[in-house]
């Protein structure tokens, strides 16, 4: 996988193991120590892509508490931006409530994929909500390049060309299921919000996040969905 995401241009990577409660536990310590582990065996077969620790945490009712002490990973398990995970099927109605003490607390949720997310499609704006909550919500590159379907590939373009995501990410699970695709999304991308912003949310803003600092404001804008007959068939 190291090898295949240099090829596609990539230098540094977050490996996000899922944690679910009960079920993939993941803690952040155990996966500090896995990726440093990892990262002196590329060092080792002379590659020189970067790994650090994160993880995709499924969003339930300890959220909050598990992320402010520690038990489980945020990016560079820093403590100040976790990558957040909702149900496939729709965003919880404490989200919000969510985003927001988050907030409080100093941790910026990072909304993983909501362009996939059943509530998100039919309605891009509860994705809105998050993020002018404060909340930053990354698309998978295989999504803008049309690998989890139509809906998805439109929900992402909309989110992006509204300011609502924020970040290009790969989502790679292996060589071949899910491999890396960033160099085509990043492509995809720039035919929607130009080259610099495309370049932004792949490289700057990831970068960012990885340092730990302070993002510029997000000013997302709502989605209008377009009025009229045909407008309407072409949204059913
Ligand atoms: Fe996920």
């Amino acid at each position: 996988m190291a090898r295949q995401a240099a090829a596609d241009g990539i230098a540094t990577i977050v490996a996000t193991p899922h944690v679910i409660s009960g079920r993939y536990e993941n803690p952040s310590e155990v996966v500090a120590q896995r990726v440093e582990e990892f990262q002196r065996r590329l060092n080792h077969a002379g590659l020189s892509m970067k790994v650090l620790p994160g993880g995709e945490v499924f969003f339930d009712d300890g959220l909050i508490e598990a992320i402010k002490s520690g038990r489980v990973p945020s990016i560079c398990n820093a403590g100040k931006y976790a990558l957040i995970e909702f149900p496939m099927g729709g965003i919880p109605v404490a989200a919000e409530r969510m985003v927001f003490e988050l907030a409080v607390n100093g941790v910026i949720p990072v909304i993983a994929h909501p362009e996939r997310n059943e509530d998100v499609i039919r309605d891009p704006n509860r994705l809105y909500r998050l993020v002018e909550r404060g909340a930053l919500a990354q698309v998978n590159a295989g999504s803008l390049i049309g690998e989890f379907g139509r809906r998805a590939r439109e929900t992402a373009q909309i989110l992006i060309t509204h300011g609502m995501a924020q970040i290009i990410a790969s989502d790679a699970h292996s060589t071949r299921h899910r491999p890396f695709r960033l160099a085509a999304a990043l492509y995809e991308a720039r035919k929607l919000v130009g080259r610099e912003q495309a370049e932004a949310m792949v490289v700057d803003i990831p970068a960012k996040l990885i340092a730990g600092e302070e993002m510029p404001l997000q000013s997302p804008e709502p989605y209008a969905r377009r009025k009229g007959f045909f407008a309407r068939l072409a949204n059913l």
